[in-house]
């Protein structure tokens, strides 16, 4: 997909789904933003989100350059939100409230009610940014299989 969203703007940016040609610069984003980490490989989570048509990343551009992203799908019920992340540089001014009004769009559009995201315990700043954007943090244990081996 190739279209503009016409989502909730931030002045300055257009909202896109990622591209193909986008990827190298969102795996870059997302090392610079903290968010990679050894066990995932950034390459094959874009690939896989972006086959759809449940999940998709959405990228912010300013003057076409790369500025922020999300990755947002659902399993008919929950949506989640992985991979939101903004240059450093441009933090702090508005886009990582506006790339997730733009997830929680996308979810909205497809009728998903709910959406949840995962943050770690001793992540103290992003746990102050989704208390300050309006959401609520759910007390619950999380278990987990890995179905690839590693
Ligand atoms: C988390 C992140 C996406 C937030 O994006 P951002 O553009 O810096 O945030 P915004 O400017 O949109 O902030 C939105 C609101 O949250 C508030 N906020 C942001 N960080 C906060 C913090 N640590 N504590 C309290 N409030 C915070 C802002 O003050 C703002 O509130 P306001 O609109 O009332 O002024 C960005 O900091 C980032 O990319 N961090 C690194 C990657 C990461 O950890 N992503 C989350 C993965 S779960």
């Amino acid at each position: 997909m190739t279209e503009t969203l016409a989502t909730t703007a931030a002045e300055g940016y257009a909202f896109s789904h990622a591209q193909d040609t986008d990827t190298p610069a969102l795996a870059a984003l997302w090392e610079r933003a903290g968010l990679t980490r050894p066990w995932n490989d950034p390459l094959a989570d874009i690939a896989l989100a972006r086959r759809g048509p449940h999940s998709t990343i959405l990228v912010a551009r300013r003057d076409g350059a790369l500025a922020g992203s999300v990755m947002v799908g659902h399993d008919g019920h929950r949506g989640w939100v992985y991979y939101l992340a903004v240059e450093p540089d441009l933090q702090g001014k508005g886009l990582g409230r506006a790339l997730l009004t733009a997830a929680e769009d996308w979810l909205r559009a497809r009728a998903v009610p709910k959406l949840m995201l995962l943050v770690r315990p001793d992540n103290e700043a992003v746990r102050g940014f989704y208390a300050a954007v309006g959401y609520l943090e759910e007390p619950r244990v999380v278990f987990s299989r890995r179905l690839d081996g590693k």
